[in-house]
């Protein structure tokens, strides 16, 4: 086994607002990650076109979500920002693992399956082989870290997949072309904090997300104070009292959900939460958690609203970070042409 540095990546889609989920499942790790390691970040807006995208509500959003990265505290000078399509070694490195992966390891991915809904025949090809861009985007670093929440897993695990077995199809060709052991990492996946997995607020059974048509049922990142408040106060529960023990919370997703997102920013547990908390009405919790809520992402979308009107300060840390990461990533592209036998000059 050849070992590789530590170096982390991860994106996210510029279709929308981001929401509360982000920030949890994935946002909190990125911005701690960027104190112990070289990290990579990405808005990965090649993803966003699996599905149809107005050419000039994509533009926008693709600045958007970059303001609302540095809103979140992602420092330009620390980490790599850049947006995916501006580093062509991702569509390339996709090519060839379109040629490594199997139909067969692509009609697992359930994300897929919930995406194309009932009409699989009109999806668009590129939703269905869209892991394999995912794996382009972290190999093409090798990247070996890779903070996301929950729902991903699937998708990583096709990426260590599609790593192995290019490692495995080409070790003659990775050994001859000079490099000891495996060429490509198996990128971790990093799943941390209490809320891996944010839930609707209207549907403690339904994933928070950005597609759910009623905006009641997250809370953005651009939301204001009076919104969050509101949207807290609505959220739904049920009738008991809060348990005292995480026990106590099987069967109740509403009650889970609302303590691990208030576990997750308030920076403690779900434990802490319900020792403060349990045997105390919904109500209490609900108050308190608004005005956690409204202080912590309050600031966020203000300082987001504020790099919205900036566009050119934006759009100049995307082109400084898609220069970094193609310096990145062309070196590593060259080598899997070669490894793969195409004729390099
Ligand atoms: P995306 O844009 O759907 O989501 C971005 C990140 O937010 C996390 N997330 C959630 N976490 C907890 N609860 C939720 N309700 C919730 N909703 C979203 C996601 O897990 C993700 O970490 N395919 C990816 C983007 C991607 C990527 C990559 C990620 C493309 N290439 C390479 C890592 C590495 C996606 O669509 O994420």
């Amino acid at each position: 086994m050849s070992s590789f540095t530590p170096r982390v990546f991860s994106g996210m889609q510029p279709t929308g607002n981001l929401h509360l989920g982000n920030y949890l499942g994935a946002m909190l790790n990125w911005i701690k990650l960027q104190e112990t390691h070289e990290c990579i970040y990405c808005v990965v807006d090649m993803h966003a076109i699996t599905v149809w995208q107005d050419p000039k509500e994509l533009r926008k959003a693709i600045l958007d979500v970059t303001a609302a990265y540095l809103a979140c505290g992602l420092d330009p000078s620390r980490s790599i920002i850049f947006n995916q399509s501006q580093v062509p070694e991702h569509a390339e490195l996709a090519w060839i693992f379109n040629c490594v992966a199997r139909m067969g390891w692509l009609n697992r991915m359930t994300q897929f399956k919930e995406k194309a809904g009932k009409d699989k025949e009109q999806a668009s090809v590129g939703l269905y082989v869209y892991p394999n861009l995912m794996a382009a985007d972290i190999l093409a670093y090798k990247a070996t870290h890779v903070p996301v929440g929950e729902d991903q897993k699937q998708h990583l695990e096709l990426a260590r997949d599609i790593a192995g077995k290019f490692n495995l199809d080409f070790a003659d060709a990775i050994r001859e072309a000079g490099h000891e052991g495996d060429f490509f990492p198996q990128p971790e996946p990093f799943i941390m904090g209490p809320a891996t997995r944010v839930m609707s607020l209207r549907d403690g059974t339904k994933k928070m997300s950005k597609s759910d048509p009623s905006d009641l049922s997250r809370l953005n990142l651009t939301d204001d104070a009076d919104t969050i408040a509101r949207k807290i106060r609505k959220a739904k529960t049920d009738a008991d009292s809060l348990p005292s023990e995480s026990a106590g919370l099987k069967g109740r997703p509403e009650a889970d959900n609302l303590t691990g997102i208030y576990a997750a920013l308030a920076g403690s547990s779900v434990d802490q939460v319900l020792a403060q908390f349990g045997g105390g009405q919904f109500s209490k919790l609900k108050d308190a958690l608004a005005e956690l809520a409204v202080a912590r992402l309050g600031p966020i979308g203000q300082e987001t609203k504020r790099l919205q009107a900036d566009p050119g300060h934006v759009e100049g840390i995307l082109a400084d970070g898609s220069r970094r990461a193609r310096a990145i990533a062309r070196p590593i592209m060259r080598e899997v042409r070669k490894i793969a036998g195409f004729v390099v000059f």
